[in-house]
């Protein structure tokens, strides 16, 4: 089944199409990799996706039913949850404070404090950031900051989980961990879209591959076939090989 779909999508900025005519889904329970140059569109993507923007033209269907006109706060409701390319913790609360939000906040509304807060310690759990619970979010390192903002997602209890650069600026062993990270998200029966310019994780969780460029699609396949693809590598690996990525 598609849990998402797009078609058509566009979002313009000014003169600037940031996103242009592009169709897409996604299948229940695969970990799609959406990859593509610096302001290929992929974040305006989510952003359209999460309801931070409206398409125009174009249309968004979540288990087949058109959700291009809902709020962000519904969208998160019916099941799909976010993290940020750069992060965005409440930096002065605690670590569970910040899950506790997703869990209030999650598709299941009217939680008891009780309930919110096994939930909340769950998801730290999850992600391995028990220890730090009481901690301001805003002491974490940047790799503990991301794994919070995935825990916060996971307490919404999302059925789709889109992941912006959970491994920017990150170093190989973090990489290595978030890498199990979004096995084990996976593994949980989530959806999962990520995008990333890490291409080693990229090729190593990803189902499938989704390449953007100039806001359009230009390809879609299997990691072995992305890798091969020559358009793909005029435009994107090749530059990531020569960059070292
Ligand atoms: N709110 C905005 N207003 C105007 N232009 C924007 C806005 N958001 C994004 N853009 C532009 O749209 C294009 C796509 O940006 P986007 O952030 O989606 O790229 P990206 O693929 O996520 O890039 P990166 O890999 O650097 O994160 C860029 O040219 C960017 O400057
Ligand atoms: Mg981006």
């Amino acid at each position: 089944m598609h849990i998402l779909e797009g078609e058509g999508v566009t979002k313009y900025f000014g003169g600037l199409a940031a996103v242009s005519n592009v169709d897409f889904y996604v299948e229940q329970g695969e970990v799609v990799g959406l990859i593509g140059p610096n302001g290929a569109g992929k974040t305006t993507l989510f952003n359209l996706i999460s309801a931070a923007l409206v398409p125009k033209p174009g249309i968004i269907k979540y288990k087949g039913k058109n959700i291009t006109r809902k709020k962000p706060h519904q969208i998160c409701r019916i099941g799909i949850a976010r993290t940020f390319q750069t992060v965005k913790i409440f930096a002065n609360m605690p670590v569970l404070q910040n899950v506790l939000a997703g869990s209030f906040f999650g598709t299941s509304p009217g939680m008891s404090s009780t309930d919110a807060t096994r939930e909340a310690l769950e998801s730290l759990e999850f992600v391995g950031l028990s220890d730090l619970a009481a901690t301001p979010a805003g002491d974490l390192t940047l790799a503990n900051q991301k794994r919070l903002e995935v825990a916060r997602a996971l307490a919404t209890r999302p059925e789709l989980l889109l992941l912006d650069e959970l491994m920017a600026g990150l170093n190989h062993t973090e990489i290595a961990e978030s890498m199990e990270l979004v096995k084990r998200i996976r593994d949980r029966g989530v959806t999962v879209v990520m995008i990333e310019h890490v291409m080693k994780a990229i090729m190593n969780v990803c189902d499938r591959i989704i390449v953007l460029h100039h806001g359009q699609k230009i390809a879609e396949g299997t990691p072995q076939e992305i890798a091969t693809s020559k358009t793909v590598i005029e435009v994107y690996l090749g530059e990531q090989t020569n960059a070292g990525s």
